[in-house]
């Protein structure tokens, strides 16, 4: 049982953490955001997932990033968040960004899975049970599944803000021609796409490329006046000093994590991640530093959404955030080294 009681650090606004405006909204996300996929489940040890949480709540990061299915076990990232609202956030809710989302699978049969109005609805009812929220700030459509119609998702998403459940909503990973036809039925309803959440980081550039309407996610977003959020920054740990020596016990890929394994670790992606580390040396900072500042300097990034398994980590990365940007000379032996 929980007996100390938390008072939030009295500096978490003044330690150094930029807040930028998402889009053209009024939101401001931090610079960094906190997300829950891993680490923060039934299997994991609650009470370091909570010191992870509180610690970078005391650091100026407002917003944390959740989905109905992050666990594992399915929902307990959820649960666990909504028992550290009661012990120690819940009088810190104005200061938070809560996001959730559903499209991936969630629970048995037909209705558990995918962008219907029925799963998308469901599924906010349980994530705000779970959560113990009476709304979320961000509602997710997770993906584009392939065989809802989208004005069907979308409207949902616009009558989900409409009914309070969500103050603003935003969508994931969908393809760049879909995605402007989200932002189009969103803006003509009165209801802004606030913010779109893709993969992103050094090794992984893929918002870049142009999609099958001739623009890449990423013009779309600058284009439409809709913020950005990118996920796996750190390439799930392969851009640290977690793996240059070996798979170290209790990592993600030593977890049997079925989004990262040993395999994927291969000799050439090594050198590669050793040339970057040199670099980072070079400049005094950290791999993961030098990854988080890649993506901080783009105009079109509004907040970085790092994962952690520990304080430390969330430190390290923390402090990407005060590291100076990168030159153009930089930027351009980064893009020959990551070659
Ligand atoms: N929309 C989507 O479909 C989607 C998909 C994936 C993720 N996301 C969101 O993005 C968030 C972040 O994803 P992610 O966890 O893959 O992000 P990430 O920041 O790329 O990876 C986090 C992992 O990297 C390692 N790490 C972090 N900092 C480190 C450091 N300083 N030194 C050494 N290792 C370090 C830790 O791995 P160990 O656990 O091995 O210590 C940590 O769990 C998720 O929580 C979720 O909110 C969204």
């Amino acid at each position: 049982m929980e007996t100390m009681s938390y008072e939030a650090s009295p500096s978490r606004y003044k330690d150094g953490m930029e807040y930028r405006l998402c889009g053209r909204s009024g939101l401001r996300l931090p610079a960094l955001s906190l997300g829950l996929w891993h680490n923060f489940g039934s299997v994991n040890d609650f009470s370091n997932a909570k010191k992870i949480l509180l610690h970078a709540f005391d650091k100026g990061i407002t917003h944390f990033d959740l989905a109905n299915n992050y666990g594992p076990e399915p929902g307990t990232a959820e649960a666990n968040f909504g028992r550290i609202m009661d012990e120690s956030l819940r009088p810190y809710r104005d200061e938070l960004i809560v996001s959730t989302k559903a499209g991936h699978e969630m629970w048995p049969g037909p209705y558990g899975d995918g962008s219907s109005r029925k799963n998308l609805i469901a599924s906010l009812n349980q994530s705000l049970r779970r959560m113990r929220l009476d709304y979320v700030d961000i509602f997710y459509s997770h993906r584009y599944d392939g065989v809802t119609p989208i004005e069907e998702t979308v409207q949902t998403l616009i009558d989900i803000v409409r009914s309070g459940k969500a103050l603003y909503a935003g969508i994931s990973k969908y393809p760049s021609h879909l995605a402007q036809k989200a932002y189009d039925i969103m803006e003509n309803a009165g209801v802004h796409c606030l913010i779109y959440q893709g993969r992103y980081s050094m090794l992984s550039r893929q918002p870049e490329e142009n999609g099958e309407n001739g623009e890449s996610v990423l013009d779309g977003v600058k284009k439409n006046g809709v913020g950005f959020i990118a996920f796996s920054p750190l390439a799930q740990g392969l851009l640290t000093d977690r793996y240059l020596n070996g798979i170290p016990e209790g990592s993600r890929a030593a977890s049997g994590s079925p989004f990262l394994s040993g395999k994927d670790i291969t000799p050439e992606l090594l050198e590669r991640l050793r040339r970057l580390n040199d670099f980072a040396k070079e400049r005094s900072c950290t791999l993961s530093q030098v990854a988080l500042r890649w993506l901080l300097d783009n105009p079109a990034v509004t907040s970085v959404l790092v994962g952690a398994s520990s304080v430390e980590q969330l430190d390290t990365n923390l402090r990407a955030v005060e590291t100076p940007a990168l030159s153009p000379e930089e930027y351009q032996t980064l893009a020959s080294l990551m070659k």
